[in-house]
């Protein structure tokens, strides 16, 4: 076979340097993994560059590191036998060689020091498993024995030995492979996703950090729903999250049956992954409906409902988080917010719409009333073309409503015109639980739209609702 060359990939001057060192130091070294992988696919040069050294990968970084411009500080792994130097936006990792096997209840490799094909062998798909020769004989050749090139062009996600024994040398790898087929949208071998099926368990030894990270990578993809409905085929999801898979089934009573939520959900997550790449919004667009498992009724007259499923959904994911042991602040909110509102333009939008009802609205959504409209399109799944059209016109006007209510009355992120120390000082009244009555009502004014969201209105107001309090203006 040919071995084809591509020293144009290595134009980064950090190269040149690697390979003087590498000769320095008589040893073989060679550039592997994502960044030859992304190369071949034209995904732009990335920022994570894997050098592999038949030898010391420390000693080489050591190396390394002396020549270059401003000597860069040298991050050693001693456990890993791994070290890491970072070069302006790029990180550069280093690791020898090695013919590897993991301890079967840890992700802990036993590591032997072994020749480049036994580390290519160790790695987790062909297509991540090529590698670019440093070395002055033979300077940008590609070694690539398991035919990582092919699978590249037939788009495929295989392992370089049999699937099970490299998943469970490393079960993550069963959800990255699910993340680039979805990423990249390659096909995993049928092989490959029995394997995963077999050794699905395994996945309780990663931590879900990891796990989150995959997820994360899944939804940030184009078509987020490819990832989900391969974790869901090969039986992973069970293991990360019950709370979709509960969503999965159409019940039929009395000939009455509701919709498949989790495979709307996947279309829902897929619709607004065309519109938006904030990757909250995305989980919240995921979990919108996680409600609708632990409310499900039904009802002999009106069939099935899901009442108070929005609320219910919201505090699930609190849960859901925790137990992921993702991030427990604003973001989490978001997502609680976006569940717990996920209905409330959907019957602005069937109702004749009223002023006060958009109002409040965008007082209870405040910043993220666009991000809540973003999710309620998506929420569109119908397949007939009238609805379809009916429900986006529909969401039209109340987004045309919101900018002429935001316009005129400047309610999101409202803050009262008179404050509660407005009011003690007009009345000369010590803090009280008159005050919160008064605010309470004059914010309920605004909203309802009896009086304009202005001082001298709110004053106003507020002296009238004194007086029903028996509370006197005190004159300056
Ligand atoms: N690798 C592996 N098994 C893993 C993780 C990584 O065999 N569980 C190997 C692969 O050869 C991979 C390389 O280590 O290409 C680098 O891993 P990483 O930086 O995590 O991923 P990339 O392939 O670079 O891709 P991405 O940056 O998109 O995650």
């Amino acid at each position: 076979m040919r071995i084809q060359n591509y020293s144009k990939a290595l134009q980064n001057p950090v190269f040149k340097i690697i390979a003087e060192a590498a000769t320095e130091l008589d040893l073989e070294c060679y550039v592997i993994g994502g960044y030859v992988r992304d190369f071949l696919l034209e995904r732009g040069q990335a920022k994570d560059i894997d050098i592999v050294a038949v030898g010391s990968g420390i000693l080489l970084a050591q190396k390394v590191a002396s020549k270059m411009e401003g000597k860069p500080q040298v991050s050693i792994f001693k456990n890993f036998g791994t070290a890491m130097i970072k070069s302006g936006d790029v990180e550069v990792e280093f690791v020898g060689a090695r013919k590897e096997s993991y301890d079967r209840d840890s992700r802990k490799p036993m590591v032997e020091n072994g020749t480049l094909e036994d580390d290519q062998k160790r790695r987790d798909f062909t297509i991540n498993a090529l590698a670019l020769s440093l070395n002055t004989s033979n300077y940008g050749d590609l070694l690539d024995p398991f035919d990582g090139l092919g699978d590249l062009e037939r788009k495929l996600i295989r392992t370089p030995l049999a699937p099970g024994v490299t998943y469970s040398d490393d079960p993550l790898r069963m959800m990255r492979a699910i993340r680039f087929a979805t990423q990249l949208g390659f096909t995993i071998q049928l092989r490959s996703l029995q394997a995963i099926t077999e050794h699905k368990a395994r996945i309780k030894i990663i931590s879900s950090e990891r796990i989150v990270d995959e997820l994360h990578k899944i939804l940030a993809s184009k078509k987020p729903s490819t990832g989900f409905a391969l974790l869901h085929k090969t039986e992973l999801l069970p293991y990360i999250l019950p709370e979709l898979v509960a969503l999965q089934g159409i019940e039929e009573i009395e000939g009455q049956r509701h919709k498949d939520n989790f495979w709307h959900t996947l279309e829902v997550v897929d619709n607004i992954a065309q519109t938006t790449d904030n990757l909250w919004l995305r989980w919240a667009a995921l979990l919108h409906d996680i409600g609708k498992a632990p409310t499900k009724k039904f009802h002999k007259k009106i069939g099935w409902t899901f009442h108070g499923h929005e609320f219910v959904g919201s505090k699930m994911v609190y849960k859901l988080f925790k137990r992921l042991r993702m991030p427990l602040n604003d973001k989490m909110k978001f997502v609680q917010k976006m569940v717990l509102m996920s209905s409330r333009p959907i019957v602005l939008s069937e109702d004749s719409t009223t002023d006060s009802a958009v109002r409040r609205l965008v007082f209870d959504a405040g910043d993220h009333v666009d991000d809540l409209m973003t999710l309620c399109e998506a929420d569109i799944t119908t397949k007939n073309p009238k609805k379809q059209r009916r429900y986006k016109n529909n969401f039209q006007l109340v987004r045309q409503k919101i900018t002429e209510v935001e316009e005129r009355d400047q309610i999101r992120n409202f803050q009262p015109p008179i404050s509660g120390a407005d009011i003690m000082k007009a009345f000369q009244i010590e803090p009280s639980k008159k005050i919160g009555i008064i605010k309470e009502a004059i914010k309920e004014a605004i909203l309802e739209g009896e009086i304009p969201n202005e001082y001298a209105a709110a004053r106003k107001y507020m002296i009238e609702k004194g007086s029903e309090l028996g509370l006197q203006l005190k004159k300056k």
